[in-house]
Formats: structure tokens, C-alpha cells, sequence
């Protein structure tokens, strides 16, 4: 019993067990550090997720959330490539739609877009042909799409300039009536301005639409036209000025 008891530890098994802590220091520290490869296959598994959910979100249209690089759609590659594209009304009026061996382009504020991708609108018998072959920025603005296809603004600021109120004017001296008049155009200006960028905007950022080129030669009015009158709806819708006072007394 005693002779067991006091039975030599073999030489390896010293070794073992004065070694056996430091084995498991050394797996601690080489599962407790972040290696470059742990990096990399978080990485790869958020984008393999985001890609999966965004692919299940947009109903199987798109991974990468909605997001397509320019140079993924050929259309545009090819317009990059063959550089940008010069029309002057007339030619540009060739791409309305009704020759089907050419794209169908129109033009904001002298900035030419193809908007091929969507003929269901543009096209020949399209909610919004009118727009196609020209450069209709007036229209844009007024959203008389019958009398105001031109790119035209002269004047279209008159739309957000209030009708005057004789009552409220007859308080007023002449030298007030002329500032405010100033006041209220420069104000209507850059209603108009921000609404010419918008259209402009919408269809430079559009996923399906891009900008080609320039309209060029274009004159500013037809022959023999002076200051465009305002459209009949345009007129309809401008703000009255006795009314926007009632309305600011009301809301007191
Ligand atoms: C200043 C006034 C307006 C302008 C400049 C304008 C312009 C446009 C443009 C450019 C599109 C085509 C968008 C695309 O390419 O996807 C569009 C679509 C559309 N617009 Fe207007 N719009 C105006 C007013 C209105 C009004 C008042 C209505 C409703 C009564 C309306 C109803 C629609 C509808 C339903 C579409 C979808 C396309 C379609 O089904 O034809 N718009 N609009």
C-alpha cells in the first residue's frame, strides 16, 4: 500500500502536469484575440446577409437594396463612352417616341435625358408623350401641359406673386407697393428655381433614367413673341393677398 503510494511519478507525466497550466494559457490567448481572418468572415457574412434580406425585400429585384452603379446599365455606359449628345430643337424633336429605332429623350431646363425605360409614359399615346422631343421646362413649372411646351420662363414667376387686395393696397404708399412687388418676384423666382432643380433632379437621379447631353441653338422666344401670358390654370391657382392676411389673422 505504502509501496503505491510511493511509486515514482514517471518523467512524462511530471512534464504533463507542470506543463498542462501553461497549454491552457496559450488556448485562452489564441481564442480571446481577434485575428484578421475573424474580421473578414464577420465581413463577408453581414454583406452575404444584408444581400439576402435586401434581395428578399425588394421582392427579388435587387442586393444591393435598390442601388445599381452607373456603369452596371449598358445604356448608360455606351452614352458615357459616345460622350454628350448636341440636339438642337428640331432634331430633338425626332425622339419623341414615334421612331422606335430611336431612344426617346426630353429635355429640363436645356439638359437632355433618356427616358427610353419608361414608353408606357413617354411613348407614343404615353400620360406624359407631351414631354417627349422637347424641352418643355414651362410646362414643368405651370403643369399646363397643353400651352406651355416651351422652355421659356420668362414671366412664369407671375404664378407665386399674390393678387393684390385694393383695400390693403389703399393703405399702402406707392413707394411700399413698388418694394413689396420686389419683395414678392424675387421670392416667386426662387419658387420657380427650385421647382425647375427638382424636375431636374428627378430625372438625373432616376434609377431608370439618364442625362445625355445639352439642347443647343435654341432661341430664347419664337419670332415676333414678347412676354408669354400666364396660363388659364396658372392664373386660377395664383395666391390672393387679402386672403393670405384673413388667413394669418385667423390662425392667430
Ligand atoms: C406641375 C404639375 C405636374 C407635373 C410637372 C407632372 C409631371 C409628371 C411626370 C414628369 C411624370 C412621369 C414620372 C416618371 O417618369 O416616372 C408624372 C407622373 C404622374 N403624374 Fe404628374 N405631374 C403634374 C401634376 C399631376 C397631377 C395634378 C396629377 C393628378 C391629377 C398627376 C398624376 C400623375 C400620375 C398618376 C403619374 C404616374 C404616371 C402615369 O400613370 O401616367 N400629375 N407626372
Amino acid at each position: 500500500m505504502s509501496e503505491l503510494r510511493q511509486r515514482p511519478v514517471p518523467r512524462d507525466a511530471k512534464s504533463e502536469s507542470t506543463s498542462a497550466p501553461k497549454a491552457k494559457r496559450g488556448d485562452k490567448d489564441s481564442s480571446g484575440g481577434i485575428s484578421l481572418l475573424d474580421v473578414i468572415r464577420v465581413i463577408v457574412t453581414l454583406v452575404v446577409a444584408s444581400c439576402g434580406l435586401s434581395y428578399f425585400v425588394t421582392s427579388s429585384e435587387s442586393f444591393l437594396w435598390g442601388y445599381r452603379p452607373w456603369f452596371t446599365r449598358w445604356p448608360v455606359v455606351v452614352s458615357y463612352l459616345r460622350g454628350p449628345v448636341l440636339l438642337n430643337p428640331e432634331q430633338l424633336s425626332l425622339y419623341n417616341g414615334t421612331d422606335s429605332s430611336l431612344p426617346i429623350y426630353l429635355a429640363v431646363n436645356g439638359t437632355i435625358f433618356d427616358v427610353s425605360a419608361n414608353p408606357v409614359v413617354y411613348g407614343p399615346g404615353g400620360s406624359y408623350n407631351f414631354f417627349a422631343g422637347r424641352d418643355a421646362t414651362r410646362a414643368f413649372v405651370t403643369g399646363c401641359f397643353k400651352e406651355d411646351l416651351t422652355p421659356d420662363l420668362d414671366g412664369v414667376e407671375e404664378m407665386y406673386i399674390p393678387i393684390d387686395d385694393p383695400e390693403e393696397d389703399a393703405k399702402l404708399s406707392s413707394r411700399e407697393r413698388k418694394l413689396r412687388r420686389e419683395q414678392d418676384t424675387r421670392k416667386a423666382k426662387t419658387i420657380v428655381k427650385a421647382q425647375v432643380q427638382h424636375w431636374e433632379n428627378f430625372f438625373r437621379n432616376h434609377k431608370k433614367y439618364f442625362e445625355v447631353g445639352k439642347v443647343v441653338d435654341a432661341p430664347s422666344k419664337a419670332p415676333g413673341e414678347g412676354k408669354r401670358e400666364l396660363c388659364e390654370a396658372a392664373k386660377q391657382a395664383r395666391p390672393k393677398r387679402g386672403e393670405q392676411a384673413k388667413g394669418r389673422q385667423r390662425n392667430q
